[in-house]
């Protein structure tokens, strides 16, 4: 769309009965009219439209730049609005459902054909969810749509987990953006198949693995999620995600190995940032560094995103990153840091 004006609220997510507010009322309306809203939920912002209107979800495609073969999640904020866009749902999906909802879990589903065929890219298939987050509850309960959302920000680029990101990407791109402080998890939804016998996990996210295997058994990984997380692919790989401006290497090594990666760069004339965890400052003598708060796995993977963003192309040339265990919620943390690197890691043992 050409250039429009976007609408800033600012809204407490804290409030009783946000979706009688007037930011969330004016942009429920905007969601009605078939305009693009963006808010947030507990995972990152999400950028919105109705799920039933093909005209706003290709709008949504084009505002971001997102391929069209790559279908949306459709948030509800019931769990028996299930049924409205579904035919059947397995028993281990009704009990995912009632263990995770509201939360960081998306459902892949047989659907009913009742919403846009965009939203589905042609697919047989529908992703839903029902996020944790009161202001993206109320803006579906308010608008008394179905909400496809993608994360908020051009694609190829990390996800945005503030309302300012979201701004750095799609202001006058988009009718309105609701403010409701920083995400919490800070990484996208775990997304898992449903739709077969067999479940199957094809991206890792919020909800860990271990934790679906304590309700409903043994599930399986996609296969390329395997490969795309533990082995490094060559750069360039098919899809562009999550990249910073300038190139990012993972270092998998002991910290003397990461220090002369560090060394090795600067003495070929580049500008280079770091993204560290407290126990490496002063370790590298980068130009820039970004110092992660916290340091368990659950406050890397909120500030994630936001470091990412941190570095522009006019500071640095390259920015260092050393790998995680790929354990637990850091299972995710490496699949998101793996394609932000374009396959390209630095490993002292190879
Ligand atoms: O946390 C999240 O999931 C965030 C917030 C805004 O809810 N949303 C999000 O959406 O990450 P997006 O579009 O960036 O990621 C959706 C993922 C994509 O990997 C897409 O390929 C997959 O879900 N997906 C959606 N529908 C699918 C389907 N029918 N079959 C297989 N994969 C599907
Ligand atoms: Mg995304």
């Amino acid at each position: 769309m050409a250039y429009q004006h976007t609408v800033h609220w600012v809204v407490d997510k804290h409030v009783d009965n946000l979706w009688k507010s007037p930011e969330i009322k004016e942009a429920a309306a905007k969601i009605a009219a078939g305009e693009l809203v963006a808010f947030p939920t507990e995972t990152v912002y999400g950028l919105g439209a109705s799920a039933r209107f093909d005209e706003a979800v290709k709008a949504i495609f084009q505002a971001k730049g997102r391929p069209a073969d790559n279908p949306l999640i459709v948030h509800i904020a019931k769990t028996e609005d299930v049924n409205n866009y579904t035919n059947f749902v397995p028993d281990k999906a009704w009990k995912l459902i009632h263990s995770f909802w509201p939360g960081p879990l998306t459902i892949i589903l047989r659907h009913n054909s009742t919403l846009s065929t965009s939203v589905t890219a042609g697919l047989d298939t529908v992703a839903l969810r029902m996020p944790d987050h009161p202001v993206a509850l109320a803006l579906i309960a308010a608008s008394g749509e179905p909400l496809a959302a993608p994360s908020a920000n051009r694609s190829g680029r990390p996800s945005p987990t503030t309302a300012a990101h979201v701004a750095e990407d799609l202001d006058g791109r988009i009718a309105g953006i609701l403010n409701g402080g920083a995400t919490g998890v800070g990484l996208e939804s775990t997304v898992i198949d449903c739709s077969a016998e067999e479940p199957v996990i094809l991206r890792p996210g919020g909800v860990t693995r271990r934790q679906i295997e304590e309700i409903i058994g043994p599930v399986a990984l996609d296969e390329a999620l395997t490969e795309e997380t533990t082995a490094p692919r060559s750069p360039g790989m098919k899809y562009q995600h999550y990249a910073p401006e300038a190139p990012l290497t993972l270092v998998d090594g002991d910290d003397s190995f990461f220090h002369m990666c560090i060394t090795e760069h600067r003495k070929a004339g580049e500008r280079v940032g770091v993204i560290i965890q407290a126990a490496d400052v002063g370790l590298t003598k980068a130009d820039v560094e970004y110092v992660l708060p916290g340091k368990t796995e659950e406050e890397i993977a909120r500030e994630l995103y936001g470091a990412l963003r941190t570095f522009k192309k006019t500071e640095v040339d390259h920015i260092f990153m050393r790998v995680l265990p790929a354990e637990n919620i850091g299972f995710a943390i490496m699949n998101r840091l793996v394609k932000a690197a374009g396959g390209r890691i630095r490993s002292q043992h190879s």
